[in-house]
């Protein structure tokens, strides 16, 4: 059942905000992970990945690690699924929130895009993201919303594979700040939808 809060066609391809809900349940080809640049884990989603993912994501990010040393902010790697229903995780690390004056914003902008370009690179048509650096990495959720929207649409424009992109949110806030920042940009103008579809409430 394809059920979403909010979604909004954008040339070919479909962007949705669903949740609350489990990014580690999404059956999308690729779900991106918020993880930090030693690539080993942690909490949050990161850490929830690990877990339904099992070590054969672990085993990749060692690898990788190996050969490249730490994954800087705003880049993102891609490794198996592992166990997960979704076939990759794409691995990126999202800016630490300070004050918003120390390039935050552009950071947080680069891990939706490179993400994207992964998939892209890969001919993954199907994606879904988490509200990366929300959790422990403190940017505040609207902000990083906009961010989000903004970005992928900009990609999205030059994107040719990619069908369905997804934000899954983990609570019933994340999903009205999703909800309200894209309806907000759609109403300056500043997002262009061919179709705007609200889901079941
Ligand atoms: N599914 C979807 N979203 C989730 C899930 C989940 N299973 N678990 C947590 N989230 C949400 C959080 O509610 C938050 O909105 O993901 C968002 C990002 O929170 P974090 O996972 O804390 O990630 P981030 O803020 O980017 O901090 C990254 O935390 O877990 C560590 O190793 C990670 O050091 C890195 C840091």
């Amino acid at each position: 059942m394809d059920d979403f809060a909010i979604r909004l066609t954008m040339g070919g391809t479909r962007v949705d905000v669903r949740g609350p809900a489990d990014i580690t349940k999404e059956a999308t080809e690729a779900i991106v992970n918020a993880a930090n640049s030693s690539l080993l884990g942690g909490g949050g989603v990161d850490g929830a990945i690990h877990r339904a993912g099992g070590p054969s994501i672990l085993k990749e990010c060692e690898r990788i690690v190996a050969k490249i040393g730490r994954l800087p902010a705003g880049k993102a790697v891609l490794t198996t699924g592992g166990r997960l229903a979704a076939k990759y995780v794409i691995h990126t690390v999202g800016p630490i929130y300070r004050d918003g004056r120390r390039g935050e914003a552009d950071t947080l902008a680069s891990c939706y895009r490179s993400s994207l370009q992964l998939a892209e690179d890969h001919g993954i048509a199907s994606i879904a993201f988490p509200a990366i650096s929300t959790g422990a990495y403190g940017y505040p959720m609207l902000e990083a919303a906009r961010i989000a929207w903004l970005t992928i649409a900009e990609a999205l424009a030059a994107a040719t594979l990619v069908e369905h992109v997804r934000f899954v949110l983990f609570d019933s806030a994340g999903v009205e700040a999703y909800t309200a920042a894209v309806e907000e940009l759609q109403r300056a103008g500043r997002i262009a939808a061919s179709k705007i579809e609200k889901g079941v409430a």
